[in-house]
């Protein structure tokens, strides 16, 4: 098994990040067997079709791979690399737009959801996005991609462009990727608004637990969460129509690994007032190992260039014999 995955580097790293994109990576490189490897990059690529500032992205290229490794990613035995120091990504991606269809593009919804009105005003990059995702993931051979919901269709189009590539030079050269669809990952809520999303562009702070934030500041932004005045039911059923005691107990559930059901057998009859300080504890003692760890990175931007120079150092060279044999099909 081989599984490549790709995460966009942006900042300000908060609870909902870290529970619904950051641990499943750990979780997926601390389950693999013997033999099996991931490579995870941070699509620093796919974060230039759209308006960026260069300072900022330079940031959060460093800010997502710190956290990355604070969360549990480990160098030494996952490939963690930034997708620019890689140039194989970018030559492959021309290579395949020869065997891409714009036809294929069309049909992308997320390229139409994400251009909105202004299509004829969007980056050609942002069209030609799932022709760098197909790359991103050939170029290595991988058998198995993990793929949320929006993402199937891209992971279709690599296997589309393999499928004709091959067909086409009449070589075995690509390896069919097959989706992983990964474990329904917590989606958290923020503190002041149960309806919301969990985010860094909420103005707020006290709407998110930040990854840096210390053990005083989450017990006091979970203090300060909105709750209502009733104690907490004995079954997720009635927790419907309470969208913030629903946000805090699933918040609960995720970070100890029970099910709602088991937290609220624990917790049922109980008020905030007794459950806030518990959640308070849970969330500050679980983040307390992760905030260390992406602080001594944080102040250590040597030591976390040197990481990501060794991953993309990997990372190119398992991508050479692919990108050679590609080049070669094509009578170049
Ligand atoms: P933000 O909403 O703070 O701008 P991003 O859009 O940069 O976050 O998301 C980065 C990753 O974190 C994505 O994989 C996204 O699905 C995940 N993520 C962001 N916010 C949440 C949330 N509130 N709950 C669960 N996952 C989230
Ligand atoms: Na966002």
């Amino acid at each position: 098994m081989r599984i490549v995955s790709g995460i966009q580097p942006t900042g300000n790293l908060h609870l909902g990040n870290y529970l619904g994109a950051i641990r499943n990576w750990v979780r997926m490189q601390d389950g693999l067997g013997q033999g099996d490897e991931c490579l995870f990059f941070l699509a620093s690529l796919h974060a230039i079709t759209v308006h960026h500032d260069p300072a900022q992205l330079r940031a959060n290229i460093r800010e997502m791979a710190a956290a990355l490794i604070a969360a549990g990613i480990d160098p030494a035995r996952s490939t963690l690399f930034s997708q620019a120091d890689v140039p194989a990504h970018a030559e492959l991606c021309w290579l395949l737009n020869g065997t891409a269809r714009i036809g294929w593009l069309n049909r992308m919804t997320q390229f139409k959801e994400k251009s909105g009105k202004n299509r004829e005003g969007a980056s050609v990059g942002l069209y030609a996005y799932p022709v760098l995702q197909a790359a991103d993931v050939l170029l290595y051979q991988a058998t198995h991609v993990p793929v949320g919901e929006d993402q199937k269709q891209h992971l279709e189009l690599a296997r589309d462009v393999a499928t004709k590539f091959n067909t086409d030079f009449e070589v075995e050269l690509f390896t069919l990727p097959e989706p992983i669809i990964p474990p329904a990952a917590a989606r958290i809520m923020s503190l002041r608004d149960g309806t919301a999303k969990m985010s860094k562009s909420d103005p707020s702070d006290m709407s998110r637990i930040n990854l840096t934030d210390d053990a005083d500041l989450i017990v006091q932004k979970i203090r300060k969460a909105k709750t209502d005045p009733e104690p907490l039911p004995a079954s997720a059923e009635e927790l419907a129509g309470r969208p913030e005691a629903r946000n805090l107990v699933g918040i609960y559930a995720a970070l100890s690994d029970e099910s709602v059901e088991q937290v609220l057998a624990r917790f049922a009859g109980q008020g905030f007032g007794a459950f806030k300080p518990a959640l308070a504890e849970l969330v500050a003692e679980s983040l307390r190992p992760v905030k260390a760890r992406l602080d001594a990175l944080r102040a250590d931007p040597a030591e976390l260039d040197r990481l990501l120079g060794l991953g993309a150092a990997r990372a190119r060279e398992a991508a050479a014999p692919t990108l050679d044999a590609t080049y070669r099909a094509m009578g170049l």
